[in-house]
């Protein structure tokens, strides 16, 4: 099996790679820093005796990176078995006045760039070879967030930091479903499927860059007493890689569909319309 995990140098990413990796599945680790790549790589390796876990460079705030990322694994891999949608960052870097955000590059709010659009444009960028290698799967992590949001409404060409409302952290979220259950409309009868991951609560990096360290500290004690670690975490994750007769399209918690789901993701004419903001956003049309 051949397996693409992006943000796969920690936390659950990292997780769902031993897994894999376990299983005897090539892994190619998606990530921005090199140097952290190496470091997962090498405990990936010891742990599990795969020698074959491979990073590629992939920044998710820039869509030139994303493009020249694709561009690479089209033309090094012959197959791609799993794709794995699983980097996030939480609504960190913002304005402290008004809470708006810093942009990307690409002038889009970083959290729903990295959340949603990117693995939007990558997941597009590779469906031919995921169609070629089918039956193939794309992976969604979403949280349990997914369900705040009332509405996701989109405001277009608004200077530099456009669709200033997609700026929460559980509209990303929200996208992920969304995008999971039209991608898998989409797909159907092509071999490929995709599914979204509630992976529940974990204790990764992703805490560390929302709380101050002595809070992470004392939230350790408790995530060890309460939640799961990041290989436990990554587990529905995995399932969703590689267990038969899943329904395309749904969310899965706890290695089953999950009841937690924002009921906006049977909104129909919203489910298109992010389908053709993000086609536009990412220049794919
Ligand atoms: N932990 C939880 O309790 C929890 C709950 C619900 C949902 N989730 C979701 O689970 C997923 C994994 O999160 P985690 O908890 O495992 O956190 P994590 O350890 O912080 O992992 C996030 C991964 O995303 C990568 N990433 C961030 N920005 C990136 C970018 N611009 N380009 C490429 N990679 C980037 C990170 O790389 P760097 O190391 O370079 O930053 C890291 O590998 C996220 O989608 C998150 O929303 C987590």
């Amino acid at each position: 099996m051949d397996s693409l995990t992006v943000g796969g140098n920690s936390g659950i990413g990292k997780g769902a790679a031993i897994h894999l990796a376990r299983r005897g599945a090539r892994v190619i680790l998606a990530c921005r820093n090199a140097q952290k790549a190496q470091e997962a790589i090498t405990e990936i390796t010891s742990c599990t005796g795969n020698q074959n876990i491979v990073f590629r460079k992939l920044d998710l705030l820039s869509f030139k990176s994303v493009r020249e990322f694709a561009d690479r694994i089209l033309q090094e891999e012959e197959r791609l078995d799993v794709l794995i949608n699983n980097a996030g960052i939480p609504d960190t870097n913002t304005h402290d006045e008004d809470r708006t955000p810093f942009p990307s590059e690409d002038g889009y709010s970083q959290s729903f760039q990295v959340n949603h659009f990117s693995h939007f444009l990558l997941t597009n960028l590779l469906l031919d070879l995921l169609k070629k290698s089918s039956p193939s799967r794309v992976v969604n992590v979403t949280s349990r967030l997914n369900t705040a949001p009332t509405k996701l409404d989109f405001t277009v060409g608004d200077g530099n930091v456009r669709y200033p409302k997609l700026t929460h952290y559980t509209k990303g979220k929200l996208a992920n479903v969304l995008f999971t259950k039209e991608l898998a409309k989409r797909m159907e009868g092509t071999g490929v499927t995709s599914y979204s991951v509630d992976p529940g609560i974990i204790f990764s990096n992703i805490w560390e860059k929302q709380i101050t360290k002595w809070k992470v500290h004392a939230m350790s004690l408790i995530f060890w007493l309460l939640f799961c670690d990041e290989l436990s975490g990554s587990e529905t994750t995995v399932y969703c890689a590689v267990e038969e007769g899943l329904q395309s399209g749904l969310v899965y918690f706890d290695c089953r569909p999950s009841r937690h789901v924002n009921s906006l993701i049977e909104n129909d004419e919203l489910r298109e319309e992010l389908w053709n903001v993000s086609l536009e956003v990412t220049d794919l049309k």
